[in-house]
C-alpha cells in the first residue's frame, strides 16, 4: 500500500485528496486499525464539511489502492494487512506524520496483526490447547509458591534472573545434555521473543549483515528489520542448510550473526542434522559470526529426541542458545533462558536492565518449582502423544486436497504449499471473515515472497474443532480458486 498514491492521481490540494489523506493519516496514527469500520460517507462528509460525492470518490480511490475494503451493506473497512508492503520510498516521501507511519509500519509484528483477529478456528497461533495443560495442578502449585516465598511480591529479581533458578537450570543443562554452563552464563528472559529482541539491540547495528533462515519465525524478521540490518536469507530444507553457501556468505558478507531455529523449525518443522551443527560451529568460529539458536520446540518431538544443540559444540563462545519453555510448561509465565559465554553476556545483560530490570520474580519461582517437578516430566510425555495425534488428525483431514507438506517429527505446525491457483491473501481475508485463521507464508519469508505457502498450527484446536476448521479452510480455498 502506498499512502501517497492519491497525490499522483488527483493532484495535491483537492477536497478529494483531503478526505483520502484524513483516512490514511487516521490509519497511520491508529485512529482506525485493521478491519475497523470507517465513518459512513455521510458522517465523514459532515466531519470534513465536504460533499458526500467527494467522500465517496475518495473512498473508492482508497479501495482501489488496497487501503480499505468494502463489505456488502456494511460500509468501508480498513483493509486487513493494510500497510504490509509500505516501501521505504513511500515512507521517505510521506507527509509530516511520517514518524507515526513508521511506528505503525516498521515497528510492527505482522504475526500479532493476524492474532488480533478473534476467530473460532485458530490455526495461526503456535500455542497448545489450554485443555492439554495441567491447569488445576498449576493453580494449587501457585498457592504453594506463595507459602514458600511470602515476600516474593515485595522484591525484585536480579537483572539476570533469580539465582536459584539459574543454578537449577545450569544443573539441568549438564544432566540432560552434557552442556557445562555456569549460572552467570544464563539470563532469564520474558519469553524467547524478548531474548531475540535483546540480541538484536545489543549485538547488531544499522547496516550490519545478518543471516536468517528462509522461511523463519516471522516476528524475528520484524525484530531485525526494526534494527535496519541487512538481512541475508539462508534456505532451510528437510536436509538442513547448504553449508557451502553459508561459508560463501560468511566469507563475502561478513555477517555479525546468524539467527536460526534449527529444531522442528517454525514454520517448516525441519531439523538441522547433528553433522551440520558441528560443522557450522566451526565455520562460525572461523568467520567470527555469532550463531543464535532459538530452541523453542526442542522438547516437543514425536519420535526420537532431536540432535544436541549447537551450544553443545561451541568451545569459543560463538553460540547463543535460547530455550523457551513457554509452549509446553505454562505459556502465561513467559519464561525463557538465554545461555551465552561471558563476553556476549556482558553486552546483553545491560540491555535487559534497560528493558525491564529483570523478569518478575513470582513467575520465575512458579516456573522453577513446576519445571523441576516429576509432574512436569509426566505431563510432557503425555503432551507429546496428544500433539502427535492432532498432527495426524490435521494431516488426515488434508489428505484429500492437492496441497503438499513434509510431515514434521516435532513442533506445532504444518508448512503447506498450496496450488498456485489459490491466492493466499484472498484466502486469508475470506478465512478471517469466516472465523478461520492461519499464517500466510509470505510473512515468514525475509524476501517477502513464498506466496503459495501457509503455516497451519495443529496444536491449539481440539480434534473436533480441527475438523470444522479444516473443512472451512478447504471449502473457502475452493471458492477463491482461480482457473
Ligand atoms: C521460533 C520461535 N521463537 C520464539 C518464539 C517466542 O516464544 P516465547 O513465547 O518464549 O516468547 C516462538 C513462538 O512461537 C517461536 O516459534
Amino acid at each position: 500500500m502506498k499512502l501517497s498514491l492519491m497525490d499522483e492521481k488527483a493532484g495535491k490540494g483537492t477536497l478529494q485528496q483531503l478526505v483520502y489523506d484524513t483516512v490514511a493519516k487516521g490509519i497511520a496514527t491508529g485512529e482506525w486499525r485493521e478491519s475497523d469500520k470507517l465513518p459512513s460517507v455521510r458522517v465523514m462528509a459532515e466531519r470534513l464539511k465536504v460533499h458526500r460525492l467527494t467522500v465517496l470518490k475518495a473512498y473508492q480511490q482508497l479501495l482501489e489502492d488496497g487501503i480499505v475494503e468494502v463489505k456488502y451493506k456494511s460500509g468501508y473497512f480498513v483493509a486487513s494487512m493494510a500497510g504490509g508492503d509500505v516501501s521505504a520510498d513511500s515512507l521517505a516521501s510521506s507527509p509530516p506524520w511520517e514518524y507515526q507511519a513508521r511506528s505503525l509500519y516498521v515497528n510492527r509484528s505482522r504475526l500479532s496483526d493476524i492474532h488480533r483477529h478473534q476467530v473460532d478456528y485458530q490455526m495461526s497461533e503456535a500455542l497448545i490447547d489450554p485443555a492439554l495443560l495441567p491447569n488445576a495442578f498449576l493453580s494449587n502449585h501457585v498457592k504453594q509458591v506463595f507459602d514458600m516465598y511470602p515476600k516474593v511480591l515485595s522484591t525484585y529479581s536480579s537483572v539476570s534472573g533469580d539465582l536459584e533458578l539459574r543454578e537449577e537450570m545450569a544443573r539441568y543443562f549438564m544432566e540432560k545434555q552434557g552442556i557445562a554452563v555456569h549460572p552467570e552464563e544464563l539470563l532469564i528472559t520474558t519469553g524467547s521473543q524478548q531474548a531475540i529482541d535483546l540480541i538484536s539491540r545489543s549485538l547488531v547495528k544499522s547496516g550490519d549483515a545478518v543471516l536468517i533462515e528462509r522461511p523463519t519465525y516471522s516476528p524475528a524478521i520484524d525484530v531485525f528489520v526494526q534494527q535496519n540490518v541487512n538481512l541475508l536469507p539462508i534456505e532451510i530444507t528437510p536436509q538442513g542448510y547448504d553449508l557451502e553457501h553459508i561459508e560463501y556468505m560468511m566469507r563475502t558478507e561478513k555477517p555479525k550473526l546468524f539467527y536460526m531455529n534449527p529444531t522442528f523449525q517454525n514454520p517448516t518443522g525441519y531439523t538441522v542434522p547433528a553433522t551440520q551443527r558441528k560443522a557450522l560451529v566451526e565455520l562460525a568460529e572461523r568467520y567470527e559470526c555469532i550463531l543464535v539458536e532459538d530452541e523453542v520446540y526442542h522438547d516437543i518431538y514425536f519420535g526420537d529426541p532431536p540432535p544436541l544443540p549447537f551450544f553443545y559444540y561451541d568451545t569459543e563462545g560463538y553460540v547463543i542458545h535460547i530455550r523457551s519453555f513457554s509452549k509446553y510448561v505454562a505459556p502465561g509465565l513467559r519464561i525463557s533462558v538465554l545461555a551465552a559465554r561471558p563476553e556476549l553476556m556482558k553486552v546483553i545483560v545491560p540491555v535487559k536492565a534497560l528493558s525491564d530490570n529483570g523478569t518478575p520474580l513470582l513467575t520465575q519461582k512458579i516456573f522453577q518449582h513446576y519445571f523441576f517437578s516429576s509432574r512436569l516430566q509426566e505431563h510432557v510425555a503425555k503432551l507429546r502423544i496428544a500433539l502427535e495425534l492432532r498432527k495426524a488428525r490435521m494431516e488426515n483431514l488434508l489428505a484429500a486436497t492437492d496441497w503438499s507438506w513434509s510431515s514434521p517429527g516435532g513442533g506445532l505446525n504444518l508448512w503447506i504449499r498450496l496450488p498456485e491457483t489459490i491466492n493466499v491473501d484472498a484466502l486469508l481475508q475470506q478465512c478471517l471473515a469466516e472465523s478461520v485463521a492461519f499464517v500466510p507464508g509470505r510473512i515468514c519469508d525475509p524476501l517477502d515472497r513464498m506466496e503459495s505457502w501457509i503455516r497451519l498450527s495443529y496444536s491449539y484446536l481440539s480434534e473436533v474443532q480441527l475438523e470444522e476448521g479444516i473443512r472451512r479452510l478447504v471449502e473457502i480455498s475452493d471458492r477463491v480458486k482461480q482457473d
